[in-house]
């Protein structure tokens, strides 16, 4: 049976710690769906389709990687997705409460989910997308922190802002 996760976030932008997750994963399962959360509550810089293609552009030589989007609740888009699995990453203890609170109640929402952690990479626990968008905007270099489309469709949108 195929091994299928899937890691869902706002990616706004997808960063260096997100990438080295998605790539672990892809050595762990078969299949990785980054899903990017389409999320009104939370102010975001990037259009959903914008991450979706940037996230698309990085691993276009990765098959295991497949990039989709989201609306709604997670467990209802795993449900329709077949996949019980969802994959977060784990940065600081920061992250722990926070994680541990989504991953009881997608659980109660639906049993058969289950939430598994990857602890990030300690290059990258100290990075968010909020920390990069800041960077950048205030004419920082963030070379260290995202990939280079990123970087160069950041510096596109807030040019045009
Ligand atoms: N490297 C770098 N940064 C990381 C990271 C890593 N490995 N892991 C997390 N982050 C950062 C992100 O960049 C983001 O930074 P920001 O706040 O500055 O934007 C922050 O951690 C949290 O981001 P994210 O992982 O995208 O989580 P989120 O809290 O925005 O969204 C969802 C989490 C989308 C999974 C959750 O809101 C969800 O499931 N939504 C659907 C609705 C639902 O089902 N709700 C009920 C859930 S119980």
């Amino acid at each position: 049976m195929k091994r299928s996760v899937i890691y869902p976030g706002s990616f706004d932008p997808l960063t260096n710690g997100h990438i080295n997750i998605i790539k672990r994963a892809s050595s762990t399962f078969d299949e990785v769906i980054v899903s990017v959360a389409i999320n009104s509550n939370k102010s975001s810089l990037m259009t959903v389709d914008q991450r979706v293609k940037a996230i698309k552009k990085v691993f276009a030589k990765n098959k295991k990687v497949k990039v989709d989007k989201f609306e709604g609740l997670l467990v209802q888009y795993a449900k329709s997705k077949k996949v019980n699995t969802i994959l977060r990453g784990m940065r600081t203890v920061q992250d722990f409460e926070y994680e541990m609170q989504m991953a009881t109640s997608n659980n109660k929402l639906n049993s058969k989910i289950e939430t598994v952690f990857m602890v990030a990479d300690a290059k990258f626990s100290h990075i968010s997308s909020s920390l990069i968008k800041d960077i950048i905007k205030l004419g920082g270099n963030a070379k260290e922190f995202v990939p280079e489309p990123v970087e160069k469709e950041l510096k596109k949108i807030l040019k045009k802002g």
